[in-house]
């Protein structure tokens, strides 16, 4: 496995590329979500790419830029191990040598909802970076999880309107064995709130449960009083946690319908002491 930190390294490593050519872009502090991802890569495509940048654009003022966990080490022996050829692990300077003075924007139809409403700028920054490895890697296929699934659907948008030749496949939600969602920022919870964050799944299935009884018994569920009785639940079960957002949006627009319907999906942000957590599910999905 090849690791390179400049620009000039991924371009030569990539111009020796032949076939098609898999990428999954990460922040590092790898977990089996990561490893998902970079098995169907692996598997899918002649050539697997990972990078590791954690990247300060889409970090807002007051979040844990400085404290995100960096793991390279363990990072590079998952990679190794899940058979990628590739590695592009950038100081910030190699990416963004200056402010950069042209930037792509997510329309806020797409970013002024759930988390990008609280996280100004969030989504612009993602879509920055995004738009800069894709051009530096010029992936075939690109890997993006359902667990942030605004991201998700921006990035698909960003493909489709400034025409990237990439096809983006997303990958469903990897799961602890009691429903919580992987991700980097699991290891800031303390043992008491590791417990009890899988609420966040529960109540998510909860009202995935109401929903698919409502629609058996042909009633039309207001997505307002799914949501109530969901925010409940969830303080029943952790009083202790702040509900940021708890909203069933559209699966592909995000607009806010008024009874739950098919490609109805419910979205969740909470804080557990410090540490935000997010997650979201299909209520119905049928094709
Ligand atoms: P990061 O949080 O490291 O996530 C990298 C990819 O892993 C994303 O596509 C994310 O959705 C996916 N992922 C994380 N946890 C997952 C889980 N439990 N199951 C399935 N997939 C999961 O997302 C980012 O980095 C950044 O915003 C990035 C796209 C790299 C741009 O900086």
């Amino acid at each position: 496995m090849q690791v390179v930190r400049s620009i000039a390294e991924l371009r030569a490593a990539r111009a020796q590329m032949s076939g098609q050519v898999g990428f999954v872009p990460t922040m590092g502090a790898l977990h089996a979500g990561h490893g998902r991802l970079i098995a169907r890569s692996v598997q899918e495509n002649d050539t697997a790419v990972v990078s590791l940048f954690v990247n300060p654009l889409q970090f807002g003022p007051n979040e844990d830029f400085e404290r995100y966990p960096r793991t390279e080490k363990e990072d590079l022996f998952l990679c190794e191990t899940a058979g990628v050829d590739l590695v592009f692990v950038p100081p910030v300077a190699a990416i963004y040598p200056e402010q950069p003075l042209v930037r792509v924007t997510v329309s806020s139809c797409l970013s002024g909802v759930l988390c990008g409403a609280y996280r100004p700028g969030h989504f612009d920054g993602v879509a920055q970076v995004v738009t800069i490895l894709f051009n530096l890697v010029r992936p075939t296929r690109a890997y993006f999880g359902e667990k942030d699934y605004q991201q998700l659907l921006i990035i698909k948008r960003l493909v489709a309107d400034l025409s990237f030749d990439v096809e983006i496949v997303a990958v469903p939600t990897v799961r602890e064995p009691d429903g919580l969602a992987l991700s980097s920022r699991n290891r800031y919870l303390s043992p008491e709130e590791r417990a009890k964050a899988s609420a966040l799944y529960r109540a998510l299935s909860f009202c995935k449960e109401r929903a698919e009884q409502a629609r058996f018994d042909r009633i039309a569920l207001p997505i307002e009083k799914l949501e109530e009785e969901g925010r409940l639940f969830l303080s029943k079960e952790i009083p202790e946690a702040r509900i940021e957002y708890f909203e069933i949006r559209h699966t592909d627009t995000l607009e806010r319908t008024r009874f739950v319907m098919n490609r109805s999906r419910l979205f969740a942000a909470i804080y557990l002491g410090t540490t935000r957590l997010i997650d979201n599910m299909a209520l119905f999905d049928y094709p």
